[in-house]
């Protein structure tokens, strides 16, 4: 039995749907949350999806993933930008980690062009609005050999 795939969503991410949704897309964090159990369903597989404004919550997720987690998808929002502390947590894990961002900040603001987190990423899907975390799950099951 393939242990699930944790997917954690940083801060202000549970305000999608209303928070700038020329940039972020119309589709709640919920709609996002069914759409990854869905697609994990699809693969036999399922999902720990969890979201938190605040970043010690998440450090302790990612710890959390190191024991019981088959790959890590980790939207770090806002924290990407800023956070060595979950950058350091990340390069604990010896699982794939999937970097995922609903809008490409690439082609953003020059402060979101760096990311602490990619440091520590196996991969990054960013730009496709909800669709980024589905491709971001298929990647996972690609790296741990799930069909
Ligand atoms: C984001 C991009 C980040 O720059 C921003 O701080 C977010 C969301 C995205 O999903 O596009 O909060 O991670």
């Amino acid at each position: 039995m393939v242990k699930p795939i944790h997917v954690l969503s940083g801060p202000n991410l549970n305000l999608l749907g209303t928070r700038e949704p020329e940039i972020y897309g119309k589709d709640t964090l919920d709609d996002v949350r069914a759409r990854c159990e869905a697609r994990a369903e699809s693969h036999g597989c399922t999902v720990v999806f969890r979201q938190s404004n605040h970043e010690g919550m998440l450090i302790d997720w990612v710890q959390e993933a190191r024991e019981s987690a088959s790959a890590l998808v980790i939207n770090p929002a806002g924290y990407g930008h800023t956070s060595i502390a979950l950058l350091d947590a990340l390069k604990t894990l010896s699982i794939p980690v999937i970097e995922c961002h609903l809008s490409n900040p690439a082609a953003r603001e020059d402060f979101r062009r760096h990311t602490y987190v990619s440091l520590a990423a196996t991969g990054i899907v960013s730009g496709f609005g909800a669709a980024s975390y589905e491709l971001a799950i298929d990647a996972a099951f690609g790296l741990i050999g799930v069909k």
